[in-house]
């Protein structure tokens, strides 16, 4: 039996791509989800797993060297999928620091790790494994408008605290394959959006703040533009890399489906009412009136596009699902889920929100 080791399992994207294998694989893998459990981790997106014998949660850092050694040692790991990392731009552009730390140093302390475990001492790698470096689009920085999209091919250019983190673990995968042909591929996604988001990033921020009657913050102008996947999608890109990607390529993963950020939410807006019963006491508070203009981010990216023609030549791979249905999907599971909204919403959350949207 194949045994994955996941970071980052317990956020957005990392719940999703476990829920996805356990579907797809059932009994025939085995996962191992190491998550520190910051503030944007969470366990009972993983709840409905807890029966299963062939999934182990191990709560750690990523950059605890000691540890993550050991779990190599005990556990023959035959793929990696590596994504544990700080995540949200406007917190880089707060406090860079942790960025480092877990993106860069965390991404190193895995790759150490990883090599020492599956490398033979005349430096070759035993057959089948694998390493996954799930990282983003906003490497490439930004296009204008008239600019065309993303290659693999496209310079690194990242802008944020964020991106500039990212960019930096993405190099030092491949100096991991340059080096020592580590056997390694790093996947380059756009904005993903789904069930089990944090409330910090656009989708969620606005369908919570909406349901609340609270205001909506659009940054700067709206139109800044990013290329919306379905996470589930993203979830299945990965699948199909790990699987039939060349060893050592990198794969945009994107869904020819950008958007402005306005659009987006006049779109959650009218979704929203669309959606909620007529005897619901939200629907009243849900309306185009809440959308607020406020101080733009710093140094905010205009436009995100890929072009997913490498992923697709290579592994097959297409997103499946429009925006119509993921979003009224997105939406559904947000009105479903009401507790877990109020669960990762109390505590800490109400003083970020204080902090990082009171000067806007
Ligand atoms: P997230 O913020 O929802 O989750 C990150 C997870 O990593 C959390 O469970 C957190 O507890 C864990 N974590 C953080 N620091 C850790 C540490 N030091 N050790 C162990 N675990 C730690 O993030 P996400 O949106 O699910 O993103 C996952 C990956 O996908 C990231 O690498 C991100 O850069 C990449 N990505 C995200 C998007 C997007 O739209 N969300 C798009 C492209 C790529
Ligand atoms: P976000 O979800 O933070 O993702 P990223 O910055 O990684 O693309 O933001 C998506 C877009 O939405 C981005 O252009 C910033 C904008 N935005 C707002 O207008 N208001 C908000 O409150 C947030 C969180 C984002």
């Amino acid at each position: 039996m194949r045994t994955y080791l996941v970071t980052g399992g317990a956020g957005f994207i990392g719940s999703n791509y476990i829920h996805y294998m356990f579907h797809k694989y059932d009994n025939e893998i085995r996962i191992i989800n190491v998550d520190a459990l910051t503030y944007a981790g969470n366990l009972s997106n993983l709840r409905s797993l807890s029966h299963r014998e062939n999934y182990l949660f191990l709560k750690a850092d990523i950059c605890d060297k000691k540890t993550i050694a050991r779990i190599f040692e005990e556990h023959e790991i035959d793929r990696v999928v590596h994504f544990a990392a700080e995540t949200h731009v406007d917190r880089s552009i707060d406090d860079p620091e942790i960025f480092v730390k877990t993106n860069v140093l965390g991404t190193a302390v895995l790759l150490n790790c990883a090599k020492a475990a599956w490398e033979f001492p005349d430096g070759s790698f035993q057959e089948g494994k694998k390493f996954l470096h799930v990282s983003t689009d906003e490497v490439y920085g930004s296009l204008e408008e008239e600019d065309g999209f993303f290659y693999e091919t496209s310079p690194y250019a990242p802008h944020s605290p964020y991106s500039a983190c990212k960019a930096a673990s993405d190099m030092l995968v491949k100096s991991y394959i340059d080096t020592y042909q580590f056997p390694a591929n790093i996947t380059n996604c756009s904005n993903n959006y789904g069930p089990y988001q944090f409330p910090e990033k656009l989708i969620p921020l606005m369908i919570h703040n909406a349901l609340h009657g609270k205001k909506l913050p659009v940054y700067g102008d709206g139109k800044n533009v990013r290329d919306w996947l379905y996470v589930e999608d993203h979830a299945k890109a990965l699948d199909l890399v790990q699987e039939h990607g060349r060893i050592g390529e990198s794969y945009n993963i994107g869904g020819h489906n950008e958007r402005k950020n306005i659009e987006i939410v006049e779109t959650i807006i009218d979704t929203l009412i669309e959606m909620l019963p007529e005897a619901d006491p939200r629907k009243k508070l849900v309306s185009r009136e809440l959308i607020t203009y406020v101080k733009d981010r710093k140094g905010h990216d205009r436009r995100y596009a890929i072009a997913p023609d490498k992923i697709k030549k290579d592994v097959g791979w297409e997103p499946e699902t429009t925006f119509e249905e993921g979003i009224k999907r997105t939406i559904a599971w947000y009105f479903e889920n009401e507790e877990w909204l109020k669960e990762v919403t109390s505590g800490d959350y109400q003083q970020y929100y204080e902090r990082m949207y009171k000067g806007k």
